[in-house]
C-alpha cells in the first residue's frame, strides 16, 4: 500500500467499544479497528500524567507516527502516549475540541484535514500560513491552539542530511499543485535553487502556486506535458501514486545524475521512482525519510528536543522493507 508523505494512520479500538462515544467526540465509528483496544478511561490517562499526543486523519489505519514518536520518547527519555485516531470528517473541528477537552497536549494533523487545520488555529507559523495547511496543533493554556507546518523542512532535512542531496543553484521542478505541493515550494525556495518550475495537470493550480511565492523570477509554472528540460531534482508531489500512477511528464525530465525524489513511501519502490529509475535517473527515493524528519520537527516543537532520526528511518525501513 502506498501512503502519503507526512500523513498516516492506525485507528483506536475505544471507538468499537464505545460506539456512542464516537458519534459525541466526533470520531468516525465506521473506522473502527480491533487493533488497538483500550477502555474509554485510558484515553484520558490522567492517573499516569503522562502527555499525550495523537495524529488524527480518515484513514489513519496505517500510520508510522505512533512507532515515530514513541521512539524519539524513548531515546529523549520523555514520558508520552501517541496513539491514531480517525476523526469523522463531517465533525473535524468538533473532534479536534473533544480530544484537547480530553486533555490531550497536541495533535499530528494527516489527510484530509491539513486545511482544516489551518483554519481552526488562534496562531499559525509563517511557514503554515505560507502552506496555508497545519500538520502540527499545540495546545496551551486558555483553550489556544498553536498551529505550524513542519511538512517542508521535513523534506528539506530529508534531502540535505539524510540523503546529502545538494541543490543549490540546481534546477528543481516539484510536479502536482495540491496541498502537499504548496507545503514544500517555500522551504526548496529558501535553500537557494537556481529555478523552481512546477509543473501540474491542471496548469491553472500551478500558476496560481507559483504566483503565490512572490519569486517571479526563479519560480515557473506550466502542464506536465509543457515540461521541456531535464532537472536536477525532480519531486512528486502529485496524488498520482497513490493509485500507482506516474504523472505524464516527457520522458527528457531526467538526465544521469537527477535525483527523484517521492513524497509517498510504500512497502515497495513506488511507480514514479522505478518510472525515474527506468529513465536513468540517479537515484529515487521515497518520502519515508521526509515522514521521520517532520515528526522530529514536530517533536522539537512539543518538546524542546531533537531525536536523532537516522535509527529511527533504518528501523522503519527494515520493517517495511
Ligand atoms: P494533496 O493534499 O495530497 O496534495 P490534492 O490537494 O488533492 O492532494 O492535490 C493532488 C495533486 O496531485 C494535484 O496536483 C493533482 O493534479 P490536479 O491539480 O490536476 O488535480 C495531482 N494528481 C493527482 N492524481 C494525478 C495523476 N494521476 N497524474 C498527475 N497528477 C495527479
Amino acid at each position: 500500500m502506498v501512503q502519503a508523505g507526512g500523513s498516516v494512520a492506525v485507528l483506536c479500538g475505544i471507538l468499537r467499544l464505545v460506539p456512542n462515544s464516537c458519534q459525541k467526540l466526533g470520531y468516525s465509528p465506521s473506522r473502527c479497528s480491533t487493533a488497538i483496544r483500550r477502555p474509554m478511561t485510558d484515553l484520558f490517562d490522567f492517573k499516569n500524567r503522562r502527555l499525550r499526543f495523537a495524529v488524527v486523519g480518515h484513514p489513519v489505519m496505517h500510520s508510522k507516527s505512533p512507532q515515530i514518536h514513541e521512539a524519539f520518547a524513548r531515546q529523549c527519555n520523555v514520558s508520552l502516549s501517541y496513539e491514531a485516531i480517525a476523526l469523522d470528517p463531517i465533525a473535524f473541528e468538533q473532534g479536534v475540541r473533544n480530544l484537547q477537552a480530553g486533555g490531550m497536549a497536541g495533535l499530528n494533523v494527516t489527510l484530509p484535514f491539513k486545511e482544516a487545520a489551518f483554519r481552526l488555529c488562534d496562531e499559525v507559523s509563517e511557514r503554515a500560513r505560507i502552506a496555508n495547511a497545519v500538520n502540527t496543533l499545540t495546545f496551551s493554556e486558555g483553550d489556544q491552539v498553536a498551529g505550524d507546518n513542519t511538512d517542508g523542512i521535513g523534506l528539506v532535512r530529508d534531502l540535505q542530511q539524510n540523503l546529502k542531496i545538494s541543490w543549490a543553484d540546481a534546477r528543481v521542478l516539484v510536479v502536482g499543485a495540491g496541498g502537499a505541493a504548496r507545503g514544500i515550494v517555500q522551504p526548496l525556495l529558501e535553500t537557494g535553487p537556481a529555478c523552481l518550475v512546477i509543473a501540474n495537470r491542471t496548469t491553472s493550480r500551478a500558476r496560481e502556486l507559483a504566483g503565490s511565492m512572490g519569486s517571479p523570477h526563479r519560480v515557473y509554472s506550466c502542464a506536465l506535458d509543457e515540461v521541456s528540460d531535464s532537472f536536477d531534482l525532480v519531486i512528486n508531489a502529485t496524488a498520482a501514486s497513490l493509485s500507482s500512477e506516474v504523472p505524464a511528464l516527457p520522458e527528457s525530465v531526467f538526465h544521469p545524475k537527477s535525483h527523484a525524489y517521492d513524497l509517498a513511501y510504500a512497502d515497495q519502490p513506488t511507480a514514479f521512482m522505478r518510472w525515474a529509475l527506468g529513465l536513468g535517473a540517479a537515484q529515487a527515493v521515497d518520502g519515508l525519510g521526509m515522514l521521520v524528519e517532520q515528526a522530529a520537527e514536530a517533536f522539537w516543537i512539543w518538546h524542546r528536543q531533537r531525536p536523532e532520526t537516522a535509527p529511527v528511518i533504518s528501523a522503519l525501513r527494515s520493517g517495511v522493507r
